[in-house]
């Protein structure tokens, strides 16, 4: 038996972990992403292991017709995720292939996903199996939260010792977090996703 073939399409934290299972349970697996120095770490890190290949349409229109499973995990901070994967794609795949939208959160990459939850995970859609749960982190609801915790609890003090203007001022990171201050939207692609003006967070800070 030749081994499945794995497609993850976004190689950032979602992407590189799921290559990394997959190419675990030893899958052929390939990743593609638009931003060269990813691919350039991914092909370090991998050595051949999963191939890297630069993300457009027309790859991903060749790719998904000889997956078995794709992974979607695709992020445009701030925005709605791009859909990589149409309608019509569905009908050249495998059938009985699977689709994961993990970037469902953010409205999906998938023409044809829609959230769901660990109750009902999946449906169907032309003979492909689609999983697009939004909390996929909520199957192991106890650990993920102390995970999430140990890194965002920090965050939450300073803001509570300093109050939140002088947190923000402190720490860069903490003001590109503002997505919305006194009606204003202070987070750009946002703004324009959703048709508001921008306010730069600055305006706040004094
Ligand atoms: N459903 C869930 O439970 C769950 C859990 C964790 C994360 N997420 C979501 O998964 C997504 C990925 O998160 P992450 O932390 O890995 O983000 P990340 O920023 O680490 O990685 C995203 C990658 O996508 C790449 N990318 C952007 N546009 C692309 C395109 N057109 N083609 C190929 N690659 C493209 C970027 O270059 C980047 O490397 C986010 O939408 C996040 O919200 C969902």
């Amino acid at each position: 038996m030749l081994p499945g073939k794995v497609l993850v399409i976004g190689g950032g934290v979602v992407g590189f972990h799921a290559a990394q299972m997959a190419v675990g349970m030893g899958a052929d697996v390939t990743i593609l992403d638009r931003d060269a120095e990813v691919l350039e770490r991914l092909d370090n890190h991998f050595e051949g292991r999963a191939k890297t290949r630069f993300s457009n349409l027309a790859v991903v229109q060749q790719m998904v017709q000889e997956a078995e499973l794709v992974i979607g995990a695709v992020l445009v901070p701030g925005a709605a995720a791009p859909k990589l994967v149409t309608r019509a794609m569905l009908k050249t795949m495998k059938p009985g292939a699977v689709l994961v939208d993990v970037a469902i959160d953010q409205g999906g990459c998938f023409e044809t996903s829609h959230a769901t939850t660990h109750a009902e995970p999946t449906y169907v859609v032309d003979g492909i199996v689609h999983y697009c749960v939004a909390n996929m982190p909520g199957a192991v609801a106890r650990t993920s939260t102390y995970a999430l915790n140990n890194v965002t609890l920090p965050h939450a003090l300073r803001i509570a010792d300093l109050g939140w203007q002088a947190a923000l001022k402190a720490n860069q990171h903490l003001a590109n977090g503002l997505n919305v201050h006194a009606g204003k939207v202070t987070y750009e692609a946002v703004a324009t996703e959703l048709g508001y003006a921008y306010t730069p967070v600055a305006d706040f800070l004094g």
